[in-house]
C-alpha cells in the first residue's frame, strides 16, 4: 500500500498533492488549441434554466458553479442535494438542463434524482470521475473530470476536477450566449491555464498549514466563512474538517455571521475566513473585526494585498498567490483540503477510513 501511496501517508495527502497534475489533465481534455472542446450537443443558446443536483462535496462544487453560470454566463442556476430533489418533484420547465455531479457516479440519490429529472427536463448531462458509471451512462451527455482513481473516503482531485469542468462549461455558456468576446474567452482560458502552477505554490505553503493545523485541533468549535463563491468554499472547508477530525464546524456566508453564528465566537473559537482580496474584501474586514471584537481569532486566508489590508489583531494568516476572482474558490480548496488533513492528523483519527462514512453511498 506504501506504494500505492506514492511516499504519502495517507492516500488524502497523495490526492491533494495530485491536483495541479490532475486539474492539468481535466484543463487539457476540455480546452485544446485555444477552444474549449464541449459536445456540440451542448447548446447553451437553447437553455434556459440549469438545475444542478448532487450530494455531499459534488453538491458543494454545484453550489460554487452557480455563481459561475449565473455572473459569467447570465443563466438562472437551481441548485439542490439530491435526497431533497427526488422527493420534492419539482416543476422543469421547457429549456430547462439537469446537471448532476458525481464522483463516483453510483450515489443512489443523485441516481434517483436523475430518472426524475429524465422525464422532466430537455436534456440530461452529468459530470463524474468513473466513467463506467450508472450516472455517466444514464445521461445523455456524461462529461469526465478525469481525477483518476480517488481513495480516501473525503474528496479532494474530485472537488477540484469537478470545478474545473464547471468552469469551462460556464465560460463556454457565456460566450454562447454573448457574454464573452472571444478574445475575453481566450484571457478567461489563459488564466485557468495559470491554475496548475498556483496550485503547486499553495501546496508549497503546507508547513504553515500544518503549524496552525496544530492549534485548531484542540478546538471543538470551528466557524468558516466566505462570500460570492467563496462562500461554498466555507461549506466544504467545514465539511472536510468535520469529516475526518470529528470537529464541530460549521460554514456561514460572511455576511450571515450576524444572524446567528456570532453568537457562539468566543476566545476559544477559531473562524477561519477565505477571503482574497478583491471588490468585498473591505466588507470582509468588518465581519473579521466583529469577530475579533468579541474574542474570536480568526484564521485569514488571503493575498499578500489582502494580508496587509487586513491589519492588527488577526490570529493567524496564510498567504496564497494572487488569483483572478473567478479561479479563487480552485486555488484556496488546497488550504481548506490541507487544514481538514492537518487537523485530523493532530487528532489522530483515520484520515482516509473516518468513522461512519462511506465513500460511495450506493444505498438511500
Ligand atoms: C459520500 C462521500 C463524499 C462525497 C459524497 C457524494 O458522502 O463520502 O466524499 O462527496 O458521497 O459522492 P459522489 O460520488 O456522488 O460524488
Amino acid at each position: 500500500a506504501q506504494v500505492e501511496k506514492g511516499g504519502h501517508k495517507h492516500f488524502m495527502s497523495k490526492e491533494i498533492a495530485e491536483q495541479p497534475s490532475v486539474v492539468g489533465n481535466a484543463l487539457n481534455h476540455y480546452v485544446r488549441g485555444g477552444a474549449i472542446q464541449l459536445p456540440t450537443e451542448l447548446d447553451f443558446t437553447k437553455i434556459e434554466r440549469l438545475t444542478m443536483v448532487a450530494c455531499g462535496t459534488a453538491y458543494l462544487a454545484c453550489l460554487t458553479a452557480k455563481y459561475w453560470f449565473e455572473q459569467i454566463a447570465r443563466l438562472p442556476v437551481e441548485v439542490d442535494v439530491a435526497s431533497e430533489f427526488r422527493y420534492r418533484e419539482p416543476p422543469m420547465t421547457r429549456g430547462t438542463v439537469a446537471l448532476f455531479v458525481s464522483q463516483s457516479g453510483e450515489t443512489a440519490d443523485t441516481l434517483a434524482a436523475l430518472r426524475y429529472a429524465k422525464e422532466n427536463a430537455d436534456q440530461i448531462v452529468s459530470v463524474v470521475n468513473v466513467a463506467e458509471s450508472s450516472i455517466s451512462r444514464e445521461a445523455d451527455i456524461s462529461l469526465p473530470i478525469l481525477a483518476g482513481t480517488e481513495i480516501s473516503v473525503a474528496s479532494t482531485k474530485g472537488f477540484t476536477c469537478q470545478l474545473t469542468v464547471l468552469l469551462i462549461m460556464a465560460l463556454h455558456a457565456a460566450h454562447q450566449r454573448g457574454h464573452l468576446t472571444a478574445e475575453q474567452l481566450a484571457e478567461r482560458l489563459d488564466q485557468l491555464h495559470t491554475m496548475p502552477g498556483l496550485m503547486n505554490v499553495a501546496l508549497a505553503g503546507s508547513s504553515a498549514v500544518k503549524a496552525v493545523s496544530r492549534k485548531l485541533a484542540s478546538a471543538t468549535d470551528i466557524l468558516f466563512l466566505g462570500r460570492g463563491a467563496m462562500f461554498p468554499l466555507a461549506l466544504e472547508g467545514a465539511l472536510k474538517l468535520k469529516e475526518i477530525s470529528y470537529i464541530h464546524a460549521e460554514g456561514y456566508a460572511s455576511g450571515e455571521l450576524k444572524h446567528g453564528p456570532i453568537a457562539l465566537v468566543d476566545k476559544k473559537t477559531p473562524v477561519i475566513v477565505f477571503a482574497p482580496s478583491d471588490a468585498l474584501f473591505d466588507k470582509t474586514i468588518s465581519n473579521m473585526q466583529e469577530v475579533m471584537a468579541r474574542g474570536g481569532k480568526v484564521l485569514l486566508i488571503t493575498d499578500s494585498a489582502g494580508a496587509q489590508q487586513a491589519g492588527e489583531g488577526v490570529w493567524e494568516t496564510l498567504i496564497l498567490p494572487e488569483v483572478d476572482d473567478a479561479l479563487a474558490p480552485l486555488l484556496y480548496a488546497i488550504p481548506a483540503q490541507q487544514i481538514a488533513y492537518h487537523t485530523a492528523i493532530a487528532k489522530g483519527t483515520d484520515v482516509d477510513q473516518p468513522r461512519n462514512l462511506a465513500k460511495s453511498v450506493t444505498v438511500e
